[in-house]
Order: C-alpha cells, then sequence, then structure tokens
C-alpha cells in the first residue's frame, strides 16, 4: 500500500500566506475528504502537491519518490470554477483526453483505448451524450464527464475539487459509488468536498484545513467540537451518525 506524505509544506501568493506547515498523510485504500472552510486553501494545497504551484517544504512523497516525477499516475478534475466551459470539446473529447499520456498526442488513439474511454462513460451513465459539446451540459453532467476521464486515465492516484457543487443526488450518489470502487481497489481517492452534511460520512479518513491542518486523522477523531470551532471559528453544523449536532 502507497501513501501520500505532505511535511511542513507552505504556499505563499506574493506576500499572502495561503498554508503553513501542513502535514500529513493520504492512505491508498480509504476515501479522504479535505474539508474546511472558503478560502481554507483547499484547492491550494491540491494544487500545491501535484506540483502545479510553487510551495515551500519537503517535496510531496508518493511512495518512495516525489509525487511531481509520477504526474502521470494522476487524474485530477479542478474546482468547475477553474474549468473553461467555453472550450470547443465534445464530451467524448473530453474523456479521450485522459488516454493521451498513454497514447501521445499525434499518434492514432488504440481500439483499447476507445474502449476504455467507452467503458469510463458507461459507468457513470453518460454514453449516450458522447457527441454533445460540453459546455452543454448540466453541473452534474459535466462531473460524470470529468469523472469518465479519470476512469479512462487508469490513474493510481485521483484528486477531485468540490465535484458535488452544483449536482443532484442522483449524480452524487453515483460519484461516491465511484470514489467507494476505486478506493476498494486500492487507489489514493482524495475529494475536497465542503458540505458538512450526511455525505460526510462517506469518508473514511478527513484532513480539516484552515490555512493549517487542524486535524487529519480517521473522520470520527476529526468531526468534534473543539476541531470544527478551530476550523470554521463561531458556529457551524456537522452530520454525526444520525443527525446534525450543532458546534
Ligand atoms: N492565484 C492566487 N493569487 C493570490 N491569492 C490566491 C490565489 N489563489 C488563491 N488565493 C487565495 O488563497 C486562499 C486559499 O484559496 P483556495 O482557493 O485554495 O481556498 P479554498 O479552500 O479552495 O476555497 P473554496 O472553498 O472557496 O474553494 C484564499 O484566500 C484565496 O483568496
Ligand atoms: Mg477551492
Amino acid at each position: 500500500m502507497s501513501q501520500i506524505t505532505i511535511e511542513n509544506l507552505g504556499v505563499q501568493y506574493r506576500s499572502f500566506e495561503a498554508l503553513r506547515q501542513i502535514s500529513c498523510v493520504v492512505h491508498s485504500g480509504r476515501l479522504t475528504g479535505m474539508i474546511g472552510p472558503n478560502g481554507a486553501g483547499k484547492s491550494t494545497l491540491l494544487k500545491a502537491m501535484l506540483g502545479l504551484i510553487p510551495a515551500r517544504g519537503k517535496p510531496v512523497f508518493y511512495g518512495d519518490q516525489p509525487l511531481h516525477c509520477q504526474l502521470h499516475k494522476v487524474a485530477y478534475v479542478p474546482q468547475r470554477s477553474q474549468i473553461d466551459w467555453t472550450y470547443p470539446a465534445t464530451v467524448w473529447d473530453v474523456v479521450m483526453m485522459g488516454r493521451v499520456k498513454k497514447t501521445g498526442w499525434f499518434r492514432r488513439f488504440s481500439a483499447s483505448s476507445r474502449h476504455r474511454a467507452y467503458d469510463g462513460l458507461v459507468r457513470v451513465g453518460m454514453e449516450k451524450l458522447c457527441d454533445r459539446p460540453i459546455g452543454q451540459l448540466s453541473g452534474g453532467q459535466q462531473q460524470r464527464v470529468f469523472l469518465a476521464r479519470s476512469l479512462a486515465q487508469e490513474a493510481e492516484i485521483f484528486c477531485f475539487d468540490e465535484p458535488f457543487v452544483g449536482v443532484d443526488q442522483k449524480t452524487e450518489a453515483i460519484l461516491f459509488q465511484i470514489f467507494r470502487e476505486l478506493a476498494n481497489q486500492g487507489h489514493i481517492v482524495l475529494v475536497v468536498n465542503h458540505d458538512l452534511g450526511e455525505s460526510i460520512t462517506h469518508f473514511d479518513d478527513l484532513i480539516l484545513l484552515n490555512k493549517e491542518i487542524v486535524a487529519a486523522d480517521v473522520r470520527e477523531n476529526v468531526l468534534n467540537e473543539s476541531n470544527l470551532n478551530r476550523a470554521y471559528g463561531g458556529k457551524v453544523s456537522f452530520f454525526s451518525g444520525s443527525s446534525l449536532q450543532a458546534a
């Protein structure tokens, strides 16, 4: 079982310190949620982990190698607001992009690549919309297409930034089911999610963040009043067992 190890990571945007002294481990075979208020640095941490923005501290490791040398093993779906939805690509184009690293830009896609892409679309129930421009899909459909792309990629590490925003319950259930399957297959599955409602109980482990790590552990040890107060300040409610708890 491999793990991602983050040690003493910091991120500075010009004079603004977005993250400081982040140390935590993300385990394979577990469904890990990253939670924290708006502006806590959740998206920043994902990007810094993957080497997409500069960070201070030790390199992030996956197994015994730096993660930034193993990006071909990573499927990353950014937050919706960071994707250009006017880009003229169809559902099929987007999913096939997941095969580019395997095939190379200028080579024809093999039959097995096309099968992988189609299988991904079937798993998320989107195969009938292959020819639709992505800009014409609903939020939930778009997320499912991006999930299909990451499945087509045959990655080991799956990182999703707020995949549940603007999606309906059916799509949320499909996404969680596939995340669970990926975790059960022994992959790393890291999902940014700012909803503290019932859906939080899907996660095995949680990383609670507000510029620094407030808690990173199994879910039961993270979701308590004192941690949530430290992260969110003031009042928040969170889902514990069968009911919402006021923190
Ligand atoms: N490119 C940037 N330049 C300067 N500051 C930035 C940049 N990107 C993010 N920030 C700031 O860094 C902080 C963390 O941002 P980030 O997007 O990582 O938060 P987040 O936890 O993902 O928030 P949200 O829940 O709203 O998605 C915020 O205060 C944000 O304004
Ligand atoms: Mg974000």
